[in-house]
C-alpha cells in the first residue's frame, strides 16, 4: 500500500479525490503491487467465494475465477471512441459525443463504488522510465482487476516518482458498476451487462469504463490505453501503437533479427510469438525468442530505424487450444503465479481446458461451476478463457525484452486465415505495397463466429476493433511513418490455413512456420531469393530450409500459387475505402494492373 500522503503529483491527487467523492467508496486503497497487496486481496476473494486458490503443488501461487456467465469477452458494441467529432472516430467506430457520453457516465459513476474499496493503481506500460513507455494510473472497484494489472502491467510507487509533481498519466477510471446496498449484492463477479461502456476520449487521453470485469474492458492497460489512447498519442508524436506481437530470430551466424506480426484472432497469434524451430533448424543455430505477443509500440530512433517495445508486463492468453504440443512455452508460463478466469477446475485443484490433453481428466468442474464429463452438451472451460501470466515465466522471453529503447524491427508479418487463393507468404515492394496489404488483410469467418461461414472478415492491421481514431487516417498515418526512415522493413503477408479442395491443411503449421521466418530473416540480411510476381517477392521451392520436413516441389507450388480475382478483393466497407489515403489507392490500381 502506498500513503497517499506521499503522492506529489497534483493531478493525480484532485483526480482521486474528485472520483472518491463522484463514486462515493468505502475507502481509498492507493497500490503498489506488491506481492503482499495481492496475497491479502487474494484471502480476501476466497473468503468471499470470488475465486479459490490452485492447488500448490501442480500449480504454486496460483488462483481461479468464473465469471458472470454474460460478462465473458470484449464488447466490441459498447466501445466507443468519444472524440469531438464522428469524422475523427471514423468509418468503423461506435462514437458518441463526448460531452454526451460523460453526462451519462457521470450518472452512472455516481455513488456506484458504494460499499466497495476503490483502488489507485499507478503503472508503467513498458519498462519503467524508457523512453517509448507510457504511465497510466488506473482507478477500480475491482480486486480482481489489481490482480491481474500487477502481471499485465508494471504496478509500482516508482511510477509515482517519474510522475513527480507535474507529469502527465493517463487517467483510466474503471468500475464494475454495482454499487454494494445490501449484503446480496456482494456477489463473486459483479458486473451490470445492460450498463456496460468502455469509453476513450481521445484528444483528453482519458478512459472510462463501467459495468465488465472482463479483461480487455477492466484491465485499462491493454486494449484501451496500449491501443486505441495510445495509437492517437502516436499519431499527435510520430510513433505507431499496433496490435503485434515481437519475436526475435537469432541465425546460424548469431545475428539477432527482430520481427513484428499483426494477425487477427484465432489466428495463432500467440503460438507464433512463442514459436520454436524445428529440432533440425534449431541444430543449425536457428532460435526464436519472445519479445510480446499481443502488442507493440513503434518508435523511429536517431539511427533511422524503427524500434519496438512490447508495453505489456504478461501474457493475457486465450487458454483453448493451448497445449505442450501447440505452445509449450505458453504452457510454462502459466504453470505458476498465474490467474484463470473461466477455465474447469479439476479434481485435485488444478486447471483444464479444451485442447490442453487430449481425453479430459475425470471429475471437472465446468467453469459454471457445475460438473463436467466427456458426455456433456457443452465446452468444460468457455471458448474465451484465459490464464493471465507473468511474462517474466517465458522460457523463451527475449534477452532484450526489458531494453528501454526496445528492439530494431526488420520486418512486419501480416496475415490471416484464409482457405483458398492466398500463399503461403509474400513479400512487399515496398513500405507502401505492405501498409496496403495489412489494410486489405482479414480472415475467414470459422464456424463459431457469427456471420456467413468463409465469409472474409476484414480486419485491417488487425486493428479494427482497436484503432483509437479514423482508421483511413490510421492507415495514413502508417504510411506515412514509412518515410524518412533510413532502413524500412519490410511486410510479409502469410497464410498457415490454406486448404485443399477435400478441406485438409496444405501447411502443417506450428514450429514448421519457423522455415518461413528463416526465410524472411535471410531474404532481410540479403541471403535469400526470392521472384518477382504480380502480388509481391516469393520463394522459390528452394529457397525455403525442408530439413526435417517432407513437403514435394508440387506440393509448394500448389500452396504458393495464387488466385487473382480472390487476391484482388477489396474486402473494405465503401465508406472506408473511399476515405483511404491515395497512397493506398495507388497500391490497389497498380496491383489490378499487374495482375491483368
Ligand atoms: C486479445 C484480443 O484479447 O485481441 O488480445 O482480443
Ligand atoms: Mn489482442
Amino acid at each position: 500500500m502506498i500513503d497517499p500522503k506521499t503522492v506529489k503529483n497534483k493531478a493525480l491527487v484532485e483526480w482521486v479525490d474528485k472520483i472518491a467523492s463522484l463514486t462515493k467508496p468505502e475507502k481509498v486503497v492507493w497500490c503498489d503491487g506488491s506481492k503482499e497487496e495481492a496475497d491479502g486481496l487474494f484471502e480476501e476473494m476466497i473468503a468471499k467465494g470470488a475465486c479459490i486458490k490452485l492447488n500448490e503443488q501442480k500449480r504454486p501461487n496460483s488462483y481461479y475465477f468464473r465469471s458472470d456467465p454474460r460478462d465473458v469477452a470484449r464488447v466490441e458494441a459498447r466501445t466507443f471512441i468519444c472524440s469531438k467529432t464522428k469524422d475523427e472516430a471514423g468509418p468503423t467506430n461506435n462514437w458518441m459525443d463526448p460531452v454526451e457520453m460523460k453526462k451519462k457516465l457521470n450518472e452512472l459513476f455516481s455513488g456506484c463504488m458504494k460499499g466497495r474499496t476503490m483502488f489507485v493503481i499507478p503503472f508503467s506500460m513498458g519498462p519503467v522510465g524508457g523512453p517509448i513507455s507510457q504511465i497510466g494510473v488506473e482507478i477500480t472497484d475491482s480486486p480482481y482487476v489489481v490482480v491481474n494489472m500487477r502481471i499485465m502491467a508494471r504496478v509500482t510507487p516508482k511510477v509515482l516518482d517519474i510522475l513527480g509533481e507535474n507529469g502527465k498519466f493517463v487517467p483510466c477510471l474503471h468500475s464494475v458498476g454495482k454499487p454494494i446496498n445490501s449484503p446480496e449484492d456482494d456477489v463473486a463477479w459483479p458486473c451490470d451487462p445492460d450498463n456496460t461502456y468502455i469509453a476513450h476520449f481521445p484528444e483528453e487521453r482519458l478512459i472510462m469504463s463501467i459495468g465488465s470485469g472482463y479483461g480487455g474492458n477492466a484491465l485499462l492497460g491493454k486494449k484501451c490505453l496500449s491501443l486505441r489512447i495510445a495509437s492517437a498519442m502516436g499519431r499527435d508524436e510520430g510513433w505507431l501503437a499496433e496490435h503485434m506481437l515481437i519475436l526475435g530470430v537469432k541465425d546460424p551466424k548469431g545475428r539477432k533479427t527482430y520481427v513484428t506480426g499483426a494477425f487477427p484472432s484465432a489466428c495463432g497469434k500467440t503460438n507464433f510469438a512463442m514459436l520454436i524451430a524445428p529440432q533440425e533448424l534449431q541444430k543449425k543455430g536457428w532460435q526464436i525468442t519472445c519479445v510480446g505477443d499481443d502488442i507493440a509500440w513503434i518508435k523511429p530512433a536517431a539511427d533511422g530505424k524503427l524500434y519496438a517495445i512490447n508495453p505489456e508486463n504478461g501474457f493475457f492468453g486465450v487458454a483453448p487450444g493451448t497445449s505442450m504440443k501447440t505452445n509449450p512455452n505458453a504452457m510454462h508460463s502459466c504453470e505458476k503465479d498465474s490467474i484463470f478466469t473461466n477455465v474447469a477446475l479439476t479434481s485435485d485443484g488444478d486447471v483444464w481446458w479444451e485442447g490442453m490433453t487430449k481425453e479430459p481428466p475425470e471429475g471437472l468442474t465446468d467453469w459454471h461451476g457445475k460438473p463436467w464429463s466427456k458426455d456433456s452438451a457443452t465446452p468444460a472451460a468457455h471458448p474465451n478463457s484465459r490464464f493471465t501470466a507473468p511474462i517474466a515465466n517465458c522460457p523463451c522471453l527475449d534477452e532484450n525484452a526489458e531494453k528501454l529503447e526496445g528492439v530494431p524491427i526488420s520486418a512486419i508479418v501480416v496475415g490471416g486465415r484464409r482457405a483458398n487463393g492466398i500463399p503461403l507468404v509474400f513479400e512487399s515492394f515496398n513500405w507502401a505495397h505492405g501498409v496496403y496489404l495489412g489494410a486489405m488483410m482479414g480472415s475467414e469467418r470459422t464456424a463459431a463466429a457469427e456471420g456467413k461461414q468463409g465469409e472474409l472478415r476484414s480486419d485491417p492491421m488487425a486493428m479494427l476493433p482497436f484503432a483509437g481514431y479514423n482508421m483511413a487516417r490510421y492507415l495514413g498515418h502508417l504510411v506515412e511513418m514509412g518515410k524518412n526512415l533510413e532502413e524500412t522493413p519490410r511486410f510479409y503477408h502469410v497464410n498457415w490455413f490454406r486448404k485443399t479442395a477435400d478441406g485438409k491443411f496444405m501447411w502443417p503449421g506450428f514450429g514448421d512456420n519457423a522455415r518461413v521466418l528463416a526465410w524472411i530473416v535471410n531474404r532481410r540480411n540479403g541471403e535469400a531469393k526470392a521472384k518477382e510476381t504480380a502480388i509481391g517477392c516469393v520463394p522459390n521451392y528452394d529457397d525455403i530450409d525442408w530439413e526435417g520436413l517432407e513437403y514435394s516441389k508440387e506440393d509448394f507450388e500448389a500452396l504458393m500459387a495464387f488466385d487473382p480475382e480472390i487476391v484482388a478483393a477489396q474486402p473494405l466497407k465503401d465508406e472506408l475505402y473511399e476515405q483511404l489515403p491515395n497512397a493506398l489507392k495507388i497500391q490497389r490500381q497498380a496491383l489490378l494492373e499487374r495482375l491483368s
